[in-house]
């Protein structure tokens, strides 16, 4: 999506013969929006229809927690089992139309190729390396990327020994690099938080020539559909277009500061269809003589505010630690918790590392968020914050929305 790349053998111009061995290949157009988004052209060893067995089709549900109130709440992540696959493993926290967020903590292997045909995925890696193989080349990631994987993306984990740890955004809406970020021509402009050169596409396209049984899990309509091939899905030779998966690492993300409080706009990574993701980085704080570092006090009406702690020193809110996620939601206000914002005049630097989500329409909650929630941060905003620390020792609540 971001800019034009190629990778292995395609022929001088589109839709003519292209052959290898004598063998006709096959030219597939992946478009986006019909034919007027952005596409990538590749070419098959094989149909990519070709379908040796159909198997079944296995609907998604979704486990909803109604709680009795509504609130702000922490959940605690850090603790989760782990369980599945890089893939199966994803368990459902919150979502609604527009997007799915979803925790993993992965502890098998996939032993089968995935494809979500019905949305754009965004994993970030808060642990674990590897590589995802695809259908485009592969695609090394590392703690703190987020891959971006467009849909009918066909793809299959490969992590690293060790610990993985993902915070998962799914959508039926395209998920792209904010249109402010990008001139006409689609280059970013030099106001961005981020370049090109930090964006990184797949390195190496390796063909597959293997016959045998492979079994491809595709999502649409809902579901999951099973189809078992009689080839190797990774049969490309070549490819060229705008649509292709990458990462960009949050330590890449170049901060935006002000003399004043800069607020979360200038944070964000990723558009969506009616939810945004954004990065709070460490960096210099607002350096007004009369300047409060943390956030003011909002309302965001008609917002949802998900926030994902990965790393940095929380150490004075009681109970946030790293995996910790709080949510503020629509409808009722909030802010710094009593006695922060005095605390935090004269800091300089903040060190937290988080990952926002906001969303536009309200968002439900899992039975798996209900394990999770803490029960009492809603009644955090009346509790006595203790000794105050001189902010330089104890930037903590920064970045965050207390
Ligand atoms: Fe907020």
């Amino acid at each position: 999506m971001p800019f034009y790349q190629s990778r292995g053998d395609v022929p001088r111009k589109r839709h003519i013969q292209f052959r290898e061995n004598g063998l006709l290949l096959t030219e597939e157009v992946m478009g986006l929006r019909g034919f007027e988004g952005n596409e990538s052209i590749l070419y098959h060893l094989q149909s990519p229809v070709r379908v040796a067995e159909l198997g079944g089709f296995e609907p998604i549900t979704r486990d909803e927690w109604v709680p009795d109130n509504h609130a702000h709440r922490h959940f605690h992540t850090a603790g989760i089992e782990p369980s599945g696959d890089p893939v199966t493993g994803r368990r459902l926290l919150m979502w609604n139309d527009d997007v799915e967020i979803s925790l993993s903590r992965p502890s098998e292997p996939m032993d089968y190729f995935y494809r979500n045909g019905e949305g754009d995925e965004v994993v970030f890696v808060h642990e674990g390396s590897g590589t995802l193989e695809t259908i485009f080349g592969d695609l090394p990631y590392r703690p703190g990327d987020y891959i971006v994987v467009p849909r009918g993306t066909t793809y299959r984990f490969q992590p690293d020994n060790g610990e993985q740890r993902h915070l998962v955004f799914e959508s039926p809406g395209f998920i792209e690099i904010p249109r402010r970020y990008r001139n006409e021509y689609g280059q970013l402009l030099e106001h961005a938080p981020y370049y090109h050169r930090d964006i990184h596409p797949p390195t190496e396209l390796r063909t597959h020539r293997d016959r045998g049984e492979f079994v491809v899990k595709v999502r649409v309509k809902d579901g999951i559909q099973t189809y078992v091939l009689d080839y190797h899905p990774f049969d490309v030779v070549g490819w060229d277009g705008y649509v292709y998966p990458w990462t960009f690492s949050i330590h890449d993300f170049e901060p935006i500061t002000g003399r004043i409080h800069m607020p979360p706009p200038s944070h964000q990574t990723f558009q969506g269809h009616n939810f945004v993701i954004c990065s709070f980085c460490p960096r210099k704080l607002d350096f007004d003589p009369m300047a409060i570092p943390i956030p003011y006090h909002h309302s965001n009406l008609n917002s949802e505010e998900m926030l994902y702690y990965v790393d940095g020193n929380f150490s004075s809110r009681k109970g946030i630690e790293v995996g910790s996620i709080t949510l503020h939601p629509t409808g009722i206000p909030h802010g710094p918790q009593p006695g922060l914002a005095e605390k935090s005049i004269g800091m300089t630097e903040s060190n937290e590392l988080a990952v926002m989500c906001d969303t536009f329409h309200p968002l439900r909650l899992s039975a798996l968020a209900r394990g999770l929630d803490d029960g009492v941060y809603a009644y955090s905003w009346r509790e006595d914050p203790g000794p105050v620390k001189t902010a330089d020792e104890d930037p903590a609540g920064v970045t965050s929305h207390f």
